[in-house]
């Protein structure tokens, strides 16, 4: 029998480099004290370790304020312009692990509305890295998620625009979206920014799930990437299983089983994968 773990199962390479950083933080601080901006990943089993290290999590802006000392960890998903100044004016020290192809948003969004445009985000407005991407634009940037607001929106007809999209937004939906503005006959700038970081990983699931006898999605069952692949791979594969941890995996597998398919949701850490990987490899 034959194991096929997806090349792209787990932490995308922003996150990865963001976890690498917290580590690095901790080795090289022994005693100061480390917070991150929000929790690095939603992984309950990764911030709890995170925390016996010694690192905690700075959820609001008021809390931010507050503190007097330390260093701050800037998560993949970026913050806006503000937070950066609340920390430089409270002598705090930022270590920034905004995704770099979060940060290209940034820059966009500073530089275009810096010469007059109005910014259109394409993504959900209230996530995280809208609300950072929104905090870059000097004047106030709209958010679009659905067909009725894009159909809804008008501004005067000289106003030049700049449209952006959140990285993990469907991309489909983002050129739907965008038609809808074009036709409107504005004078518009469109950079997509998708990141293809989470496409790659449903491909590469659809097709492991397409060979594969028995296919195993791991994730918290909150994750909704992880949900879309475990729909993905279930649509190639009746025996699909949804898995948090190894401790949930209840496989019996028949003997004519060839290929078992293993792929997991952006915030999996690689140690439960590698031990499901082993279990499955070791136990039948
Ligand atoms: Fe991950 Fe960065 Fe893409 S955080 S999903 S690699 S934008």
């Amino acid at each position: 029998m034959e194991v096929k773990k997806a090349k792209s199962a787990g932490f995308c390479f922003g996150v990865k480099k963001a976890m690498e950083t917290v580590y690095q933080q901790i080795e090289q601080n022994q005693g100061k004290p480390i917070y991150t901006f929000g929790p690095l990943i939603h992984n309950e089993e990764v911030v709890k370790e995170l925390k016996s290290k010694g690192v905690e999590v700075v959820d609001t802006v008021e809390e931010l304020k507050n503190l007097k000392e330390g260093i701050v960890i800037i998560r993949s998903h970026g913050v806006s312009k503000d937070i950066y100044k609340i920390m430089e004016e409270n002598g705090i020290e930022c270590v920034d692990a905004t995704c770099p192809f979060v940060k290209r948003i940034h820059k966009i969004v500073e530089k275009e509305s810096a010469v007059g445009k109005q910014i259109i985000i394409i993504g959900n407005d209230g996530h995280p890295e809208v609300e950072g991407i929104k905090g870059w634009s000097s004047t106030p940037a709209i958010v679009v998620e659905k067909e009725a607001e894009a159909l809804e929106f008008s501004c005067k007809s000289d106003e030049k625009i700049c449209i952006v999209s959140q990285t993990t937004f469907n991309y489909n939906k983002f050129q739907e979206l965008v038609e809808i503005f074009e036709k409107k006959g504005y004078d518009i700038s469109v950079v997509n920014t998708i990141c293809n970081a989470t496409e790659e990983r449903q491909t590469e699931a659809k097709k492991i799930a397409a060979e594969a006898d028995v296919m195993i999605v791991i994730g918290g069952t909150h994750s909704s990437n992880t949900r879309k692949l475990y729909e993905i791979c279930k649509n190639e594969c009746e025996n699909t299983h949804f898995i948090q941890t190894l401790g949930d995996l209840n496989l019996d597998l028949p003997k004519s089983v060839r290929l078992v398919g293993i792929t997991a949701g952006a915030s999996t850490p690689n140690n439960i994968i590698e031990e499901v990987q082993n279990y499955v490899r070791i136990n039948f």
